[in-house]
């Protein structure tokens, strides 16, 4: 199967010398391209700016912002079996990007922020031919909120996480999840390193994608 692959943060410009950002570190994203190859799948990795080491022959597009990830994902999907956003991507980003160092001034300061496009929301869903899995990072209500975005998204597969514990989700070599299809479907696993969980959710991506084709024959 041919894998497309979202992993760490987006960096949305405030000026030459600032941005907002994220936590994520980029390793469940990592790890699901590291377990794909293993699997003998092709990965392409869409890759936000990260600390970790870079994995061979997977093919990496780097990107900064949630723009140059929305068209680098809508370009690798036109020949894609699966596509996994594990990314976290900025939700916001500023209005307006300073083209020079914005100087101190007021006490106070604020900055405008606008939505950026949502890229998983963006995929058509009629007639799509690879599988869409989403990731759902929540620290509260896990699951309905998941659930809510495998509806929202027209995903075929939500990864839910728990990220309000140190123990699980952003920066840490563990995590747990729940795995929700689109049948009503759940599926835990319990905490583990990131490189076992992600060779499951290899598996469970791949069985998921072979039943989508024999139904379709
Ligand atoms: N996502 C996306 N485009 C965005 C924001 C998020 O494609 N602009 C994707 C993420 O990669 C993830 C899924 O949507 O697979 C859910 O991301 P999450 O941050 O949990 O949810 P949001 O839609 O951002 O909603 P909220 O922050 O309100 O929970």
């Amino acid at each position: 199967m041919r894998f497309v692959i979202t992993a760490g943060p987006t960096r949305e410009p405030i000026d030459p010398v600032r941005y907002i950002s994220n936590r994520s570190s980029g390793k469940m994203g990592y790890a699901i391209a590291k377990a794909a190859l293993e699997a003998g799948h092709d990965v392409v990795l869409i890759s936000g700016p990260v600390h970790l080491d870079p994995l061979r022959d997977v093919h990496v597009i780097p990107i900064l912002t949630s723009d140059e990830m929305y068209n680098a994902v809508h370009r690798a999907v036109r020949d894609c079996d699966a596509l996994v956003m594990c990314a976290a991507v900025a939700d916001y980003k500023p209005r307006k990007v300073s083209a020079t160092k914005i100087k101190k001034r007021d006490a106070h300061f604020s900055l405008e922020l606008t939505l950026t496009r949502d890229i998983l929301g963006s995929l058509q869903s009629k007639g799509r031919q690879f599988l869409v899995v989403g990731f759902a990072a929540e620290t509260n209500d896990v699951e309905a909120n998941a659930q809510k975005k495998l509806h929202a998204k027209h995903c075929d597969i939500i990864v839910a996480n728990d990220v309000s514990s140190a123990a699980s989700g952003m920066e840490s070599d563990q995590n747990e999840v729940t795995i929700l299809f689109r049948s009503g479907e759940t599926k835990k696993i319990s905490r583990a390193p990131k490189k076992i969980i992600a060779r499951e959710l290899v598996k469970i991506f791949s069985n998921t994608r072979e039943k989508r084709l024999t139904k379709k024959m």
